[in-house]
């Protein structure tokens, strides 16, 4: 049976993560700084570390079968690959962004005007969609700094923390479009390393999932359950245990990351007391 190939970054924004979001599936990949290609010794994979812009083309050519990027690439190469899963880390936009002191009508403001990117194809799309006529400049790294060198009137790039812009007296004026890393897959993988990728993908969920929701514990009078079972669903209902303390007991659930705070509020206004809030590893639906 021959190994899944799968390319990651070699370094970048998503590099790391991507590396780590192997190893929280239990896949162990040596650390050598120079190393382009190693495989795993628990887990059928030879892990390809490469550029991200090369590897939409890779998958494409199957010279990786599967991939970790953000969509961002995924979108601008447009090559004939599958999106099998969105992995909640990388988020970033492609923006437009003009000189911060100049003052911005709407889409309109880059007629006539000359921007600056490595995604011309997405680039163009926009402009397509808005009946703009902008010369695009594409060029390949940088491009924050096209203004300032008077390359460029304007760019269009990556924004995440939005201190790259920042720093070069750019400001951002419309998002082109959202992403955040990916698992891209070849088309037409043969059925063994079909099986592999299915196996790996359910150990990408179970840490998504486990990443996305917090354990919850807390002790409550007995009289406090019913209305504190209505603020947590859990997985099922939660687990509700006596505490020695006669007339009130424990109760343990599963909370989303995103509502939990504001399910804490609710929980205290109901009774509850002594919230502990725990991380959970790994989470299977
Ligand atoms: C993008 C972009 C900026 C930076 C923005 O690069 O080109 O350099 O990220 O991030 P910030 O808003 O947090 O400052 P990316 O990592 O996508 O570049 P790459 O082309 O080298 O892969
Ligand atoms: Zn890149």
């Amino acid at each position: 049976m021959s190994n899944l190939k799968i390319a990651i970054q070699k370094s970048g924004r998503l590099s790391e993560n991507s590396r780590k979001l192997l190893e929280e599936c239990g896949i162990k990949i040596s650390n050598g700084a120079n190393v382009l290609k190693t495989s795993a010794g628990n887990f059928p994979i030879e892990v390809l570390f490469l550029r991200d812009d090369d590897i939409p083309q890779y998958v494409e050519q199957k010279v990786a079968d599967i991939g970790i990027l953000g969509e961002n690439m995924v979108f601008e190469k447009n090559k004939d690959v599958e999106i099998m899963e969105q992995l909640g880390f990388a988020h970033c936009r492609l923006s437009l962004a003009i000189p911060k002191e100049e003052s911005f009508s709407g889409p309109g403001y880059f007629n006539n005007k000359k921007v600056a990117t490595s995604y011309p194809r997405l680039l163009r799309s926009y402009f397509d969609a808005n009946n703009i006529e902008a010369q695009i400049e594409e060029i390949s790294g940088s491009v924050e700094i096209a203004p300032g060198i008077g390359l460029a009137d304007a760019v269009c790039d990556i924004v995440s923390s939005g201190s790259t812009l920042m720093t070069n007296g750019l400001r951002e004026v419309v998002t082109v479009v959202k992403s955040q890393a990916v698992i891209i897959s070849n088309k037409n993988l043969d059925k063994s390393k079909q099986e592999i990728l299915s196996k790996l993908l359910f150990r990408v969920r179970a840490v998504k999932n486990a990443k996305e929701n917090k354990y919850i514990l807390l002790n409550a009078p007995e009289e406090a359950i019913p209305a504190i079972c209505e603020i947590l669903p859990g997985m099922k209902s939660p687990t509700i245990l006596p505490l020695v303390e006669k007339g009130w007991c424990s109760l343990h659930s599963v909370v989303k990351e995103d509502e939990f705070w504001e399910r804490i509020n609710q929980l205290k206004k109901a009774g509850a007391e002594g919230i502990l809030v725990i991380p959970i590893e790994k989470m299977i639906l």
